[in-house]
Protein backbone atom coordinates (compact mmCIF):
# COMPACT_ATOMS: atom_id res chain seq x y z
CA UNK A 1 0.00 0.00 0.00
CA UNK A 2 2.84 2.54 0.57
CA UNK A 3 3.81 2.11 -3.15
CA UNK A 4 0.23 4.08 -4.17
CA UNK A 5 1.39 7.11 -1.76
CA UNK A 6 3.94 8.08 -4.21
CA UNK A 7 1.00 9.14 -6.72
CA UNK A 8 1.78 12.54 -6.44
CA UNK A 9 3.71 12.43 -9.64
CA UNK A 10 1.90 13.68 -12.38
CA UNK A 11 1.86 11.27 -15.66
CA UNK A 12 4.52 12.35 -17.82
CA UNK A 13 2.65 14.77 -20.18
CA UNK A 14 5.26 13.37 -23.59
CA UNK A 15 4.71 9.79 -22.68
CA UNK A 16 7.71 8.86 -24.05
CA UNK A 17 9.49 5.93 -23.08
CA UNK A 18 12.49 4.11 -24.76
CA UNK A 19 11.56 0.89 -26.12
CA UNK A 20 14.18 -1.28 -23.48
CA UNK A 21 11.53 -0.03 -21.47
CA UNK A 22 8.92 -2.05 -22.76
CA UNK A 23 10.15 -5.58 -21.66
CA UNK A 24 9.17 -4.87 -18.14
CA UNK A 25 5.58 -5.11 -19.17
CA UNK A 26 3.85 -8.16 -17.46
CA UNK A 27 1.28 -8.92 -19.84
CA UNK A 28 0.41 -11.64 -16.96
CA UNK A 29 -1.01 -8.97 -14.40
CA UNK A 30 -3.36 -7.03 -16.72
CA UNK A 31 -6.83 -7.36 -15.46
CA UNK A 32 -8.47 -10.42 -16.74
CA UNK A 33 -11.44 -10.46 -19.21
CA UNK A 34 -11.50 -7.37 -21.67
CA UNK A 35 -9.04 -5.87 -20.40
CA UNK A 36 -6.44 -4.58 -23.42
CA UNK A 37 -3.33 -1.81 -23.01
CA UNK A 38 -5.48 1.42 -24.26
CA UNK A 39 -3.75 2.32 -26.97
CA UNK A 40 -2.82 5.67 -26.09
CA UNK A 41 -1.74 4.77 -22.77
CA UNK A 42 1.36 5.58 -21.99
CA UNK A 43 3.60 2.54 -21.73
CA UNK A 44 4.68 2.34 -17.16
CA UNK A 45 8.23 2.83 -16.44
CA UNK A 46 8.06 1.04 -12.88
CA UNK A 47 6.25 -1.56 -11.32
CA UNK A 48 4.50 0.77 -8.71
CA UNK A 49 3.36 3.10 -12.28
CA UNK A 50 1.95 -0.28 -14.13
CA UNK A 51 -0.17 -0.84 -10.52
CA UNK A 52 -1.33 2.49 -10.29
CA UNK A 53 -2.37 2.17 -13.66
CA UNK A 54 -4.13 -1.04 -13.55
CA UNK A 55 -6.07 -0.15 -10.38
CA UNK A 56 -6.99 2.97 -12.14
CA UNK A 57 -8.06 1.15 -15.55
CA UNK A 58 -10.06 -1.48 -13.08
CA UNK A 59 -11.47 1.23 -11.06
CA UNK A 60 -12.77 3.06 -14.69
CA UNK A 61 -13.97 -0.39 -16.13
CA UNK A 62 -15.51 -2.57 -13.14
CA UNK A 63 -16.16 0.10 -10.35
CA UNK A 64 -17.15 3.76 -11.60
CA UNK A 65 -20.68 2.37 -13.48
CA UNK A 66 -21.67 2.50 -10.06
CA UNK A 67 -19.71 3.87 -7.62
CA UNK A 68 -19.13 6.83 -9.87
CA UNK A 69 -15.46 8.50 -11.14
CA UNK A 70 -14.74 10.07 -7.90
CA UNK A 71 -16.69 7.37 -5.79
CA UNK A 72 -19.80 9.30 -4.66
CA UNK A 73 -22.14 6.73 -5.79
CA UNK A 74 -23.39 8.74 -8.96
CA UNK A 75 -21.92 6.53 -11.80
CA UNK A 76 -25.15 5.66 -14.29
CA UNK A 77 -25.72 2.45 -12.11
CA UNK A 78 -25.26 3.94 -9.12
CA UNK A 79 -28.78 5.08 -7.93
CA UNK A 80 -30.61 1.91 -8.93
CA UNK A 81 -28.45 0.16 -6.46
CA UNK A 82 -27.79 2.40 -3.97
CA UNK A 83 -24.34 2.53 -4.52
CA UNK A 84 -21.90 3.61 -1.40
CA UNK A 85 -21.11 7.02 -1.40
CA UNK A 86 -16.86 6.11 -0.72
CA UNK A 87 -16.12 9.19 0.15
CA UNK A 88 -18.26 9.69 2.65
CA UNK A 89 -16.84 10.34 6.35
CA UNK A 90 -18.84 8.20 7.95
CA UNK A 91 -18.37 5.39 6.01
CA UNK A 92 -14.60 5.62 6.03
CA UNK A 93 -14.49 5.70 9.60
CA UNK A 94 -15.98 2.78 10.07
CA UNK A 95 -15.06 -0.07 7.86
CA UNK A 96 -11.23 -1.44 8.05
CA UNK A 97 -8.57 -2.00 4.87
CA UNK A 98 -9.73 -5.97 5.38
CA UNK A 99 -13.27 -4.88 5.45
CA UNK A 100 -13.12 -3.25 1.79
CA UNK A 101 -11.28 -5.62 0.48
CA UNK A 102 -13.95 -8.24 1.61
CA UNK A 103 -15.86 -6.43 0.24
CA UNK A 104 -14.55 -6.24 -3.25
CA UNK A 105 -13.72 -10.05 -2.89
CA UNK A 106 -16.89 -11.42 -1.95
CA UNK A 107 -19.43 -8.65 -3.12
CA UNK A 108 -22.14 -7.31 -0.87
CA UNK A 109 -25.65 -6.50 -1.25
CA UNK A 110 -26.36 -5.35 -4.98
CA UNK A 111 -22.92 -5.52 -5.37
CA UNK A 112 -21.56 -8.25 -7.46
CA UNK A 113 -18.19 -10.04 -6.45
CA UNK A 114 -14.86 -9.70 -8.21
CA UNK A 115 -12.29 -11.88 -8.76
CA UNK A 116 -9.22 -9.45 -9.20
CA UNK A 117 -5.44 -10.56 -8.35
CA UNK A 118 -4.55 -9.33 -5.06
CA UNK A 119 -2.09 -6.50 -5.84
CA UNK A 120 -5.11 -5.23 -7.58
CA UNK A 121 -7.85 -5.39 -5.07
CA UNK A 122 -4.91 -4.02 -2.55
CA UNK A 123 -4.54 -0.97 -5.36
CA UNK A 124 -8.02 -0.36 -4.94
CA UNK A 125 -8.33 -0.31 -1.40
CA UNK A 126 -6.09 2.64 -1.40
CA UNK A 127 -7.59 4.35 -3.92
CA UNK A 128 -11.05 4.05 -2.29
CA UNK A 129 -8.96 5.17 0.67
CA UNK A 130 -7.94 8.56 -0.90
CA UNK A 131 -11.73 9.42 -1.88
CA UNK A 132 -12.27 10.15 1.47
CA UNK A 133 -13.59 13.38 1.89
CA UNK A 134 -13.78 14.52 -1.45
C1 LIG B 1 -23.58 -3.09 -9.83
C2 LIG B 1 -23.12 -1.91 -9.16
C3 LIG B 1 -21.79 -1.96 -8.44
C4 LIG B 1 -20.54 -2.19 -8.98
C5 LIG B 1 -20.21 -2.47 -10.43
C6 LIG B 1 -19.61 -2.06 -7.89
N1 LIG B 1 -20.26 -1.79 -6.73
FE1 LIG B 1 -19.43 -1.47 -4.92
N2 LIG B 1 -21.27 -1.34 -4.09
C7 LIG B 1 -22.46 -1.40 -4.76
C8 LIG B 1 -23.56 -1.36 -3.81
C9 LIG B 1 -25.02 -1.41 -4.15
C10 LIG B 1 -22.98 -1.27 -2.54
C11 LIG B 1 -23.70 -1.24 -1.18
C12 LIG B 1 -23.74 -2.67 -0.65
C13 LIG B 1 -24.49 -2.77 0.67
O1 LIG B 1 -24.03 -2.13 1.63
O2 LIG B 1 -25.48 -3.47 0.69
C14 LIG B 1 -21.53 -1.25 -2.75
C15 LIG B 1 -20.61 -1.15 -1.73
C16 LIG B 1 -19.25 -1.06 -1.93
C17 LIG B 1 -18.30 -0.87 -0.87
C18 LIG B 1 -18.64 -0.71 0.60
C19 LIG B 1 -18.73 -2.05 1.26
C20 LIG B 1 -18.90 -1.94 2.74
O3 LIG B 1 -18.24 -2.71 3.44
O4 LIG B 1 -19.68 -1.11 3.21
C21 LIG B 1 -17.07 -0.85 -1.45
C22 LIG B 1 -15.73 -0.69 -0.75
C23 LIG B 1 -17.25 -1.02 -2.87
N3 LIG B 1 -18.59 -1.14 -3.12
C24 LIG B 1 -16.24 -1.05 -3.79
C25 LIG B 1 -16.41 -1.39 -5.12
C26 LIG B 1 -15.32 -1.62 -6.04
C27 LIG B 1 -13.85 -1.48 -5.71
C28 LIG B 1 -15.89 -1.97 -7.23
C29 LIG B 1 -15.18 -2.37 -8.52
C30 LIG B 1 -14.24 -3.47 -8.41
C31 LIG B 1 -17.33 -1.93 -7.05
N4 LIG B 1 -17.60 -1.59 -5.76
C32 LIG B 1 -18.24 -2.19 -8.04
C33 LIG B 1 -22.61 -1.51 -6.12
C34 LIG B 1 -21.60 -1.73 -7.02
Amino acid sequence: MAALAGCDRPPSPTGEWSPKDHDRVDENSRVQSGAQAPSKSKTPTSPAEEARQLTEMTWQRQCAACHGAVGHGDGPNGPMVKATNLTADEWQAKVSDADIATSIRKGKGQMPKFDLPDSVVGGLVGRIRAMRGR
